[in-house]
């Protein structure tokens, strides 16, 4: 099954001054998703930004608001990401005992559940709960940061992912270090979800992000089987 390529730029690169300017300003630009990179100084080592600032983002564009929760725990503040007017809500497995719980959580608020993985997880975690998830998020970074170097063995766990995924509607996202160097190993081992902060908002305004934007979908597409 072939999933359509989609572009997610992460805003925790963006100015955050006038982040309701950016996300409108880089949906113009082509981005199909945008990337919501939520921290809590306790699963990761650095703090973001929350529900009422998504809310608050919610009326600048129509994308889909893609939310990448890096907190734990993560079930008491499902609720309020659904209420912010996030499409699909990604937990972690390691930040809590019951995976199950919170992706059935988030699927009874009616949201598109995932389920990230951080680089030190094996793909195996996701085996026992691939009917109950509608993404997986390799993470080919530590999060906690933007600007990180790409991990190449994130490629092998994509291409394992997109194995055990097989013709199930589940979307294949890869998170950290995407360039138009490694946008194509992403997405010749089955991703077709590509986040990216640092490589899309390098410019400034709708132009600048439209060249980034098209430059990684273009190689992008290069990579794809
Ligand atoms: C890292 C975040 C990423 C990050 C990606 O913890 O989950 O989404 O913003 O940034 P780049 O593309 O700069 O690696
Ligand atoms: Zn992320």
């Amino acid at each position: 099954m072939t999933r359509p390529l989609l572009i997610a730029p992460s805003i925790l690169a963006a100015n955050f001054a006038k982040l309701g300017q950016e996300v409108a300003d880089v949906t113009e630009a082509g981005a199909d998703w945008i990337h919501l990179d939520v921290m809590d100084g306790h699963f990761v080592p650095n703090i973001s930004y929350g529900p009422a600032v998504i809310k608050a983002l919610r009326p600048h564009t129509k994308a889909v608001f893609d939310c990448h929760l890096m907190i734990s725990p993560a079930d008491p503040y499902l609720e309020a990401f659904a209420d912010a007017g996030c499409d699909v809500i990604t937990v972690h497995a390691e930040a809590g005992p019951h995976l199950h719980r919170s992706l059935q959580t988030i699927r009874s608020l009616g949201k598109k559940a995932g389920v990230s993985i951080n680089p030190a997880t094996p793909v195996s975690v996701l085996e026992t709960v691939l009917d109950d998830l509608d993404l997986i998020l390799i993470m080919s970074v530590n999060p906690g940061f933007g600007g990180q170097k790409f991990i190449p063995y994130a490629v092998d766990k994509i291409a394992q992912a997109h194995a055990l995924i097989g013709n199930r509607p589940i979307n294949l996202e890869v998170d950290g270090g995407i360039t138009v160097e490694t946008a194509p190993l992403a997405t010749k081992a089955g991703a077709n979800v590509l986040v990216a902060g640092s490589a899309i908002f390098k410019g400034e305004g709708v132009d600048d992000y439209r060249k980034t934007v098209d430059s990684l979908k273009k190689a992008a597409e290069g990579g794809r089987r």
